[in-house]
């Protein structure tokens, strides 16, 4: 059994703050050209904005955080930015880890990672470590992930635990592959938000978004501030989540 129980299955509880908030941080390379700088910039600019939405989420007691850094098709872009890319994600390891320490907030990094150099991969693993025991808040960094890309892992992983299961395919229920996927040790996001003014999940997390409430802005990521946050919460305690039900029904669970 997973330890959150998938959403198409059971209802979670309404809290005021959403749980866990997944954000698709995009415009980084508007936000540079607009500038007259050139892309990078506006990445180097997105980490502050990583910052203080880290600050911002753990204030206002968000459990999980899950922000979107670098995609599986993100390799398709032009070399020198993707290894600038992989340069930022270096330093922000490096400088970074003491202050998720100092705030009690647990790294966690997902994502096909053997693709990536030796060095980032020892500083994921060390940054894990010595954050796993932090309770505050659970940062979860997506890095060469893909929604695809978790769901075929996730299932391979099944097959491999339960072999019996290639003849009885029957036997494969959500739970069993919602406990493979990469973030299973976290529930469903309540809210989604994607900065940047496009529409679209981008292998995102194709499976935990199911009832996630989609929230989108123009804002570049970089913009991005507690304020913008606080909109993003405003617009998400305003929606009637029905998980299927009626509206009356959702109103008597909620009066008892
Ligand atoms: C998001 O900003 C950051 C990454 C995908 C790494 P973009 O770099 O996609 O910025 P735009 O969409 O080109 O403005
Ligand atoms: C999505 O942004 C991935 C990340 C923010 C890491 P993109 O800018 O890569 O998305 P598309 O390709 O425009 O959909
Ligand atoms: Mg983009």
């Amino acid at each position: 059994m997973s330890l959150f129980p998938s959403t198409t299955v059971s209802v979670p509880e309404y809290r005021g703050i959403p749980r866990h908030i997944a954000i698709i941080m995009d415009g980084n390379g508007r936000w540079a050209t607009s500038r007259h700088l050139p892309r990078v910039a506006g990445h180097a600019k997105g980490v502050e904005a990583v910052r203080a939405t880290v600050e911002a989420c753990a204030r206002r007691g968000v459990e999980f955080l899950t922000l979107f850094a670098f995609s599986s098709e993100n390799w398709r872009r032009p070399a020198d930015e993707v290894s600038v890319l992989m340069r930022l994600f270096i330093t922000a390891l490096e400088r970074e880890v003491s202050q998720l320490q100092a705030n009690g907030i647990r790294l966690r990094v997902v994502g096909e990672l053997s693709a990536f150099e030796p060095r980032l991969r020892e500083l994921i693993t060390q940054a894990e470590r010595r954050t796993v025991a932090n309770t505050r808040m659970t940062l979860t960094v997506a890095a060469n992930y893909g929604g695809r890309w978790d769901l075929l892992q996730a299932m391979r992983a099944a097959l491999r635990e339960h072999p019996e299961m290639a003849q009885q395919p029957e036997q494969l229920t959500e739970a069993m592959l919602a406990s493979h996927l990469a973030m299973a040790y976290a529930p469903e996001p309540d809210l989604f938000i994607r900065t940047g003014g496009e529409q679209r999940i981008s292998n995102f997390l194709l499976w935990q978004l199911a009832y996630t409430e989609l929230y989108f802005t123009d804002a570049w990521w970089p913009d991005f501030d507690a304020a913008a946050l606080d909109r993003a919460i405003e617009s998400f305690q305003q929606r009637e989540r029905r998980f299927g039900r009626t509206s009356a029904q959702v109103a008597a669970t909620a009066a008892t």
